[in-house]
């Protein structure tokens, strides 16, 4: 149809909204829901979280994705700085702009060992608050989040990176991976029931939400073997676990396609749904060997590790575009199981990864440039599941 004609048909039909331009959560309308991180580094205030988005950056969020997460508003240390003491504002306002725009919103995360205050683990300063007083704190702060906003949000991330992974040698000699419970505080004061508990009081306070545990290096199968038999086993013990979040900072050289495919396969046979929770593509040299997501990394900047301050190589972004299209044929090939892909940012001048693992560099990992320009990752994107798109 041409355009004039569909413009007067949309007039006609008294349905113009219907006709608005369409976005990347429409190509995958049936198959799993797309979404972004919602945040910025610019804090003003200790305590608050202050979201100052553009009107036009909110406009591509709207038109682009169904789901938004808070990228760092709903942490510990934002919205519960003191005992006691709750700052919702933010969220409020974060939450209002999300429902009245049709999203489903993501809370993130009620239990996490970072960005969390020390008087969380003391009973006074720097001495550990026993068991009891731990648990109670986790309840208060739970029920009185979670209570909060009862009913208005559909997925939270109740325990954030409780699992790590450590290198040991096998009894053949091999070295191979290991996963583990970090040893956080809230490990060395509750134990594993941290988790339990963590759980079973997000279920209390908000019954409709449905509850994951996230983690990143999740698609190392040792870490995902270990969160599939954490999940297997808290269910076994009259836990509601809805799935699991794979953070996914991952990045041109990692991971494959079979690898994802790998760990899904793991998830699927635990009958864990699996959310994306923290997708973006790093194209930057890398800083270690790690391929994981420890925000407490803090690598020096040096030119070499920051190459493109002005602008991206078109071959870089083209082979990031199809590396990000290999991923999706996996998750598209897997909708039954992945409910949800979410990015964490929208533009490349929003993302974490300017000051994660070196402060200070120039990151390009989203779909969108620093203009708000879509990037050629996002058109194969969009056309993983109209087939358009074709392996490189
Ligand atoms: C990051 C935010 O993106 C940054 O703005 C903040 O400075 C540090 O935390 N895993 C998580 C997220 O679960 O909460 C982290 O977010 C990134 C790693």
């Amino acid at each position: 149809m041409k355009r004039w004609m569909s413009i007067v048909v949309c007039m006609m039909a008294g349905v113009l909204s219907s006709c608005a331009e369409k976005g990347l959560h429409d190509s995958y309308d049936g198959a799993f829901l797309i979404g972004a991180a919602v945040g910025s580094e610019e804090v003003d205030h200790p305590y608050r979280f202050p979201m100052r988005k553009e009107r036009d950056e909110w406009n591509v969020l709207h038109r682009e994705f169904n789901t938004l997460t808070a990228e760092n508003l709903m942490k510990w240390m934002y919205m519960h700085p003191k005992p006691g003491l709750y700052h919702f504002d933010d969220a409020d306002e974060f939450i209002e702009e999300a429902e009245s725009n049709g999203h489903a919103v993501v809370g993130h995360a009620l239990v996490w060992h970072a960005m969390i205050p020390d008087w969380v683990f003391e009973q006074k300063r720097n001495v550990p608050i026993s068991a009891d007083g731990l648990e109670e704190r986790m309840r208060d702060h739970i029920h009185t989040i979670a209570g909060r906003y009862r009913g208005r949000i559909a997925y939270w991330d109740v325990v954030n990176e409780a699992v790590d992974l450590r290198h040991v040698t096998d009894e053949n000699g091999k070295t191979v991976e290991e996963a583990f419970l970090r040893p956080s505080k809230w490990m060395q004061i509750l134990g594993a029931t941290y988790i339990e508990l963590a759980f079973r009081f997000a279920a209390e306070a908000d019954p409709s939400a449905k509850l994951l545990y996230n983690d990143y290096s999740m698609t190392h199968p040792a870490k995902a073997q270990f969160v599939a038999d954490m999940c297997r086993q808290l269910r076994a013990r009259g836990v509601r676990v809805d799935g699991v979040g794979m953070q996914a900072h991952w990045h041109l050289e990692y991971p494959s396609a079979s690898e994802l495919q790998q760990v899904l396969d793991i998830f699927r046979e635990a009958e864990l749904p699996v959310h994306i929770t923290e997708l973006d593509l790093g194209v930057l040299p890398r800083a270690n060997t790690m391929q994981d997501a420890d925000i407490h990394r803090d690598v020096a900047l040096a030119a070499e590790l920051n190459p493109y301050t002005e602008a991206v190589p078109e071959e870089v972004l083209a082979a990031q575009a199809a590396r990000y299209a290999a991923l999706f044929e996996v998750l598209y090939a897997n909708r039954d199981l992945v409910e949800r892909v979410t990015f964490w940012g929208v533009h490349d001048g929003d993302s974490w990864l300017n000051n994660w693992p070196v402060k200070g560099r120039t990151a390009h990992p989203l779909l969108f440039d620093r203009a708000l320009q879509r990037k050629p990752a996002y058109d194969a994107i969009l056309n993983v599941p109209t087939g358009e798109h074709s392996e490189q």
